[in-house]
């Protein structure tokens, strides 16, 4: 069984994804991460994210792994490297281009087969697993994301003002929102929860309690 749980950022997708997947003794699958080490890479080899070809032939030429909560690109782990906010804006260009997306659903989908499996990110429920068995969308007041990723920054040692974080925000929201293939949107048959105000324990009693139904 496939749960999909896709939104925009700060919405505390990961958070419930990888919960969840541990209640229900399910695989995690971050389908961010995996646009992150396009970008990441890009950066590395000074490919301009916004370049299609180069972009789409490193997301071809990448090998990326997951253990845990760690993630491997040819071997090495760079978790870490990939959640700077350098990485983070030029994850969202790299993901504008087909080549790189066709590349990576590939993956995802390679990396979910025989497996059930929690996978989170902006098209699982339209694009990659429109077949899934539980699809969610989460949503967020824009002001309350940008405060719980101001706090993961701080936790991260990254000091970023807050105002800063807020218009990166939208400005990544907007490349979501507007890009031509698989744009951020909810599937017809998604569960829309707005988590604002909801603690990640709340969330995940209402995805869990959702999932439960279906198996
Ligand atoms: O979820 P996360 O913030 O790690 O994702 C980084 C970027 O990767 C997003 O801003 C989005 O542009 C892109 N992304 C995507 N499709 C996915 C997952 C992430 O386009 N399935």
């Amino acid at each position: 069984m496939i749960v999909t749980i896709d939104g925009p950022a700060g919405t505390g997708k990961s958070t419930a994804a990888r919960g969840l997947a541990s209640r229900l003794g399910f695989e995690f699958l971050d389908t961010g991460a995996m646009y992150r080490v396009v970008a990441m890479v890009c950066l590395e080899e000074n490919v301009d994210p916004q370049d299609a070809e180069g972009a789409s032939r490193i997301a071809q030429r990448v090998k990326i792994d997951f253990e845990g909560d760690r993630t491997f690109v040819d071997g090495q782990d760079v978790s870490d490297d990939i959640r700077t906010s350098p990485v983070t804006s030029a994850a969202s260009q790299v993901a504008q281009h087909s080549g790189v997306r066709d590349a990576l659903v590939e993956q995802q989908r390679i990396l979910a087969a025989g497996r059930d499996t929690v996978s989170e990110g902006r098209d699982q429920g339209t694009v990659v697993f429109p077949d899934a068995g539980c699809k969610f969308f989460l949503t967020a007041d824009p002001i309350e994301r940008a405060k719980r990723r101001h706090l993961e920054l701080n936790e991260r040692g990254e000091s970023v003002d807050i105002d800063a974080l807020l218009r990166e925000q939208q400005a990544r929201d907007e490349r979501d929102l507007r890009r031509v293939i698989a744009p951020l949107k909810p599937a017809d048959d998604a569960i829309t929860i707005d988590t604002t105000g909801m603690d990640p324990d709340q969330v995940l009693d209402v995805l869990e309690e959702h999932c439960r139904q279906q198996i």
